[in-house]
């Protein structure tokens, strides 16, 4: 599936992710700027926070208990901010956008 992630300056990168893998994994590997992920996934840091597009909101897993804790230690959260290593990417998602904060810059 594809993944559209816009980057904190404002410049769209598409990639293409695998099924199963996180929305963090498919950003770190593909060089995604603004996705720091210092915990490897295990969302203990943050640092994987991105806004997802509102439109895509009712097909992303529901946000756990852990996720929502984690969320008040990221930068400049609002509704539609999530942690990208909580979300596994599934066909469904294909062309899904992203967008990173600029505090993550
Ligand atoms: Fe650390 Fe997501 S990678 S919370």
């Amino acid at each position: 599936p594809t993944i559209v992630f816009i980057e904190p300056d404002g410049q769209q990168k598409s990639v293409t992710s695998v099924t199963g893998q996180s929305l963090m994994q498919a950003a770190v590997q593909n060089g995604v700027r603004g996705i720091e992920a210092d915990c490897g996934g295990s969302c203990t840091c943050a640092t994987c926070h991105a806004y997802i597009d509102p439109q895509w909101a009712e097909r992303l897993p529901a946000i756990r208990a852990l996720e929502q804790d984690m969320l008040e230690f990221a930068l400049d959260t609002n509704a539609h901010s999530r942690l990208t290593c909580q979300i596994q990417v599934t066909d469904d998602l294909d062309g899904l956008v992203v967008r990173i904060p600029h505090a993550q810059a």
